[in-house]
């Protein structure tokens, strides 16, 4: 290729990665949005669910299997929220809850928010609802587990209430350690119908082999 080929190309990428920056910077430029324009839908059915491995996929970075996301959304699809701003799927959260060492509990597995929508407060209102949920279903408590390097979640969480209750060493498959965070709530009488979903809870995820890595260490 000769010098002034060569030359060209390079300005021409120059070019498209100015073009990228100012699209980017057009895309936040417009999502002046108000916080009212956000609408939170809770898991409705297979059609929410590839929208939900595509947030977490691209944004998580341990890897889950098709069947871990079933395993969350159909035993407990209302505990999975979904945050649209003009049709398209900006954030998500996908939980569980069950018993626990004579407690019953939720769990929080996945929480993201993509980029341009991240600092207004979608992630906070997604987990709100959530724990909304588990509060009314009689849970005395919440956990998760975050890497000890993401300080956006440390921050989030810890401002919601919940404290540092463990530190797991290399937790994660990228080696990171994890802290398991816990938010402690009053507690009230389990209903009897969460007893028994409690029980096939307990069964299920004994018995399952596609459940992540944290969920197992839970249960020991
Ligand atoms: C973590 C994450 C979900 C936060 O989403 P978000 O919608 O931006 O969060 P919110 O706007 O509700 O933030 C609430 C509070 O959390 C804290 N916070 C959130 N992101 C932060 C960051 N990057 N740095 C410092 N504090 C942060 C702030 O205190 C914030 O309140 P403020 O805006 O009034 O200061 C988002 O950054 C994300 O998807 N990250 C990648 C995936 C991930 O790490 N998920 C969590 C796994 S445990």
């Amino acid at each position: 290729m000769s010098t002034s080929n060569i030359l060209t190309e390079f300005l021409n990428m120059e070019e498209t990665n100015k073009n990228t920056v100012e699209n980017q910077e057009e895309e936040e430029e417009n999502l002046k949005f108000q916080a009212s324009e956000i609408d939170y839908v809770s898991y409705g059915g297979e059609h929410h669910l590839p929208l939900i491995m595509g947030l977490v996929d691209s944004e998580l970075s341990e890897p889950y299997s098709i069947f871990t996301y079933r395993y969350f959304v159909y035993l407990w699809p209302q505990l999975s929220f979904l945050a649209f701003h003009r049709g398209k799927c900006v954030g998500t959260v996908v939980c569980k809850m069950g018993e626990h060492r004579n407690t019953f509990r939720g769990y929080i597995a996945m929480l993201v928010v993509i980029k341009p929508y991240r600092g207004r407060g979608i992630a906070t209102e997604l987990v709100t609802r959530s724990i909304q949920v588990m509060m009314e279903s009689g849970c005395e408590e919440v956990t998760l587990e975050a890497e000890v390097t993401n300080k956006g979640a440390l921050a989030l969480y810890g401002g919601l209430g919940f404290v540092r209750a463990k530190r797991l060493f290399r937790y994660y498959l990228n080696g990171v350690d994890a802290f398991r965070l816990k938010l402690l709530f009053p507690s009230p009488l389990l209903h009897p119908s969460l007893s028994m979903m409690a029980e096939r809870d307990d069964s299920h995820w004994h018995n399952n082999d596609h459940i992540p890595i944290e969920e197992c260490s839970e249960v020991h």
